[in-house]
């Protein structure tokens, strides 16, 4: 594998609970995320796979470094981006672009298409001359499969698959080498998050773009990711290869989420067996001791809480379970 791009490094991101109007108190804090590592490869795509609150976005904030990090670091082609000032944090800026999940709020309907896609090129008037910014544009719209004739329209005239390829255009303009995609397609009809999928794939290949594909289901991200980051509370439960985590996960979680993604072959479907989840996922700011899943594993031991299990190697891949093993998704048939 070629030197990764971006490298993350027990990355803490913890918020303060505040009690008190005048007098604010801190009573806690939500562990947002809480000692996450991996690395991103040039042209790759890491997917990144959790239920609502196990602090996707946070790691998204941090890593645009809109969001400082508690402790940790990450590092972009060899720097710590926050160590980065002047030209070198402009340099960031450019070469890491985000989009986000809902194209309705993250556009402003006030402004033309033409205005939202160029107006990076204001923050970065280096990048396009003043003159040559509206053909720019239009060269974006056409890249992302939009009419360029439609760039003084605004993004209420446009379909969601549209205002998301609206999204993707204006995070290309400055030709970035990472884009962060925090959930692009979980708003979007199946059909049309399968356009938009091919479209970033695209333009992956076209541009040699490196992603981190945030999305809350497996199913999701197996078309683009080349490897894929299992979070749960605020860690990274297991990680592997696209084979690795597919088709031999090792950790209860990931076998619980996979368990819900359809399969491909009908015959196959009827006798795949289901794991359901009871109760509900703990809070942040008071995590279980030990192994944070154990409330909801169906494995859990008296050693889960006690001790929590590192993310090593455990079977071929890394897993943070103590009794890591495979599972069969299809219940045999009895002969
Ligand atoms: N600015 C903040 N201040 C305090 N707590 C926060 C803040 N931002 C996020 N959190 C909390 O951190 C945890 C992780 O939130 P985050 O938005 O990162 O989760 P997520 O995985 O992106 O969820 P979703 O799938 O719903 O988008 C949640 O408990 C959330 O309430
Ligand atoms: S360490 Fe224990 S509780 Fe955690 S996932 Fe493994 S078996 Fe379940
Ligand atoms: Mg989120």
């Amino acid at each position: 594998m070629s030197e990764p791009i971006l490298e993350v490094t027990d990355l803490v991101k913890h918020f303060p609970v505040q009690v008190g109007v005048l007098f604010k108190r801190t009573v806690g804090h939500v562990r947002a995320v809480d000692g996450v590592s991996f690395s991103l490869a040039r042209g790759e795509t890491l997917g990144v796979v959790g239920e609502s609150g196990c602090g996707k976005s946070t790691l998204a904030q941090v890593l645009m470094r809109l969001e400082r990090a508690t402790s940790g670091s990450v590092t972009f082609e060899g720097r710590d981006i926050f160590s980065l000032r002047g030209q070198e944090l402009r340099r960031l800026r450019r070469d890491v672009q985000i989009v986000l999940q809902d194209p309705y709020t993250s556009l402003n309907p006030r402004m033309t298409v033409g205005d939202l896609v160029g107006e990076p090129y204001e923050i970065h008037a280096d990048v396009a001359p003043r003159g040559e910014r509206r053909r720019r544009v239009q060269e974006l719209l056409e890249l992302v499969g939009l009419n360029p004739e439609h760039i003084n329209r605004y993004p209420h005239q446009f379909s969601g698959g549209q205002r998301q390829r609206i999204g993707i255009a204006r995070a290309l303009a400055l030709r970035p080498k990472v884009i962060i995609c925090d959930e692009p397609v979980s708003a979007l009809d199946v059909s049309v998050q399968a356009q938009v999928m091919n479209l970033l794939g695209e333009l992956q290949t076209r541009f040699d773009l490196s992603y981190v594909f945030i999305a809350h289901d497996l199913s999701v991200v197996r078309h683009l990711s080349t490897r894929v980051a299992v979070m749960y509370l605020g860690k990274i439960v297991e990680i592997g290869t696209d084979d690795q985590i597919y088709e031999h996960p090792t950790h209860p979680y990931t076998q619980a989420l996979l368990s819900a993604v359809p399969l491909p072959d009908p015959e196959q479907r009827g006798r795949r067996e289901v794991i359901r989840l009871t109760g509900d996922v703990p809070s942040p700011v008071d995590p279980p001791s030990g192994c944070r899943f154990r409330t909801r594993c169906w494995k859990a031991q008296d050693l889960c809480a006690q001790e929590e299990p590192p993310l090593v190697d455990r079977l071929g891949h890394p897993s943070a379970c103590h009794f890591a093993e495979e599972r069969p998704r299809i219940v045999p048939t009895s002969a």
